[in-house]
């Protein structure tokens, strides 16, 4: 049994499941009208109402006692204080740094973090400044009016979801294009719409050798140099941001032009480093601040809120209660808001790739489950795709609603027909419909008593399923990068309570070598690789190929 199945609080809860039935949502709120006001917790101009879960009181206390019990304090003050909490990789997590006021003070051992931050925010501000009003010229003298951010990952996510979510205050009139995907049909397609003379790349990548990245970048330059016929070419539409000064260097982008962070920024905590470049080119350094200062509230919100009214800790909390308690193995994210529909791809990085692990900090097995599967997109789709399935299959979908109370410029009519079915969703697989009601409408609707017998399983729902909901006042930027922040520290309690490292992602690195070595097999002149180089089906899936681009010649 791991150390966390031996903690009081979630042996408590462990026997609490064993021998209490669920409880019953509908049967809660009957019995207890304060049960919605008092299970809402607000930060930042956000709202959570956690009481559709499947938590009593007893459950709730439990699971604030954990939060004691598995030091959460000294872990938080610990990923504050810039303590290398990374521990496989020796390195701090100190992204909120990032987002703090300029006279903060922040340290990394004996560097001042601060100072360097706002160095990098000033050079930023400058160069996007010079973008945005025409004065950074193309090659042939032209202003830029294309951006394409190069970039996969967590140099690609954030930016790009950011960039969407935001669009609406977007005043540059800079076309933002994302490239990730190295199968040559996205920069094709990016290369198609962009004029070469006004297009600026920007190549993100935190290592700078990221295999996807960077032969999209070579495509890119070898376009751009084709098209523009001048190798000098590539230093007025090419900019870098990166860790990894000497591979800029080495690609071609002048330093001047380069924008730095630090190996204490993970890729998918990155988009308020130098790699939110794009973002503050869209909707300029202000709005890039107002994000910083969303998520920056979160941070002083997440630090010295009680457990009880803390939002990232309450989101954490109900998950590990869904995903530990109730068998989840699956967190739905259904924003009903178009402007957010890269979010669940955003969160599924950062959630996935932090805690999608099986061993603690000291190695051993965790022994219980970890991430969910995190999934999903805007929720008006999924209501007409795989809502079925979330209401009436098998398995338990925990679900978060996000939903947006100001209309903004959309029409104010349109988006209350979004929000009535947000509420109406939750209200639906919270309440379910009993086998009584549904006799009752099928009754009502003048159906045979046959009919209505066969009709009956089917259209019973049990209902009782969990979600939360979230609601922002205002899509702006402050509120995107307090949700934001809010996710991020959610996935964090997660990973201390599960004693995971939540900053590290050694599971990528294994794929990752494998490609490049079976990309050098696949060239039709290389030798066969050898019998045991692989299995049968890999060996076969390579033969293939070989034999499709050998038959194409
Ligand atoms: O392969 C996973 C990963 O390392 C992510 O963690 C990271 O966000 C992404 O690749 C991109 O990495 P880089 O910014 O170094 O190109």
């Amino acid at each position: 049994m791991s150390k966390l199945e031996q903690l009081p609080a979630w042996r408590a809860l462990q026997a609490r499941r064993t021998a209490h039935p669920l409880p019953v949502l509908r049967t809660l709120f009957r019995n207890d009208p304060a049960r919605a006001a008092r299970m809402q917790a607000s930060a930042c101009g956000i709202t959570l109402d956690y009481s559709k879960n499947l938590l009593g009181e007893d459950e709730f206390a439990l699971l604030l006692a954990l939060v004691d019990e598995v030091g959460l304090a000294a872990r938080v003050q610990a990923m504050f204080a810039g303590e290398r909490i990374n521990s496989t990789e020796a390195r701090a997590a100190l992204h909120v740094a990032l987002r703090s006021p300029a006279d903060a003070r922040w340290a990394v051992g004996e560097v001042d973090v601060a100072a360097e931050v706002h160095a990098v925010l000033t050079r930023m501000r400058a160069f996007c400044e010079r973008v945005r009003s025409g004065e950074w010229r193309g090659h042939r003298g032209g202003h830029i009016t294309d951006v394409v951010n190069i970039g996969i990952g967590g140099s690609d996510l954030g930016p790009a979801m950011v960039c969407e979510a935001l669009a609406d205050c977007a005043d540059s009139g800079l076309r933002m294009h994302f490239v990730s995907n190295v199968d040559g049909v996205q920069i094709r397609d990016v290369m198609r719409r962009c004029p070469p003379e006004s297009t600026l790349f920007v190549v993100a990548s935190k290592t700078f050798t990221t295999q996807e990245t960077l032969a999209n970048a070579h495509a890119a330059r070898a376009w751009l140099v084709g098209a523009l016929g001048d190798e000098a070419a590539v230093g007025a539409h090419f900019v870098a941001v990166s860790t990894n000064a000497a591979a800029v260097e080495a690609f071609g982008i002048d330093s001047a032009n380069m924008f730095g962070f630090w190996d204490w920024v993970g890729g998918r905590f990155s988009l308020w480093s130098a790699i939110g470049l794009p973002i503050m080119l869209a909707l300029g350094p202000a709005r890039f601040d107002a994000l910083l200062a969303g998520a920056h509230a979160m941070d002083e919100h997440f630090r010295s809120a009680p457990a009880a009214l803390n939002l990232p800790v309450l989101m954490a909390l109900i998950g590990i209660w869904n995903v530990n308690f109730l068998d989840a193995s699956s967190q739905l994210i259904a924003p009903y808001h178009q402007r957010l529909h890269r979010l669940p791809a955003y969160l599924q990085q950062l959630d996935m790739e932090s805690n999608g692990k099986s061993v603690r900090h000291d190695g051993a097995p965790v022994g219980v489950r970890t991430a969910p599967v995190l999934w999903g997109e805007q929720g008006i789709n999924g209501q007409h795709a795989y809502f079925q399935l979330v209401h009436q299959g098998t398995q338990p979908v925990p679900v978060d609603f996000i939903g947006v109370l100001d209309a903004g410029r959309e029409d104010e009519g349109l988006h209350r027909i979004a929000f009535a079915n947000l509420v109406a969703q939750a209200e639906a697989l919270m309440r379910g419909r009993s086998a009584d009601e549904a006799e009752a409408e099928m009754c009502a609707a003048g159906l045979p008593a046959a009919r209505i017998r066969a009709l009956l399983p089917h259209r019973v729902f049990s209902g009782n399923r969990p979600s939360n909901t979230l609601l922002l006042e205002r899509l702006d930027p402050f509120m995107l990068g307090a949700l934001i922040a809010a996710y991020e520290h959610r996935t964090f309690v997660q990973g201390v309570i599960w004693d995971i490292n939540s900053f590290d992602q050694w599971g990528v690195e294994l794929g990752k070598q494998l490609a490049a070595r079976v990309l050098g097999e696949l060239d039709p002149l290389a030798p066969q690789a050898g019998e045991d180089a692989h299995d049968a089906s890999t060996r076969g899936l390579v033969e293939r190929y070989r034999a499709h681009l050998r038959s194409s010649v």
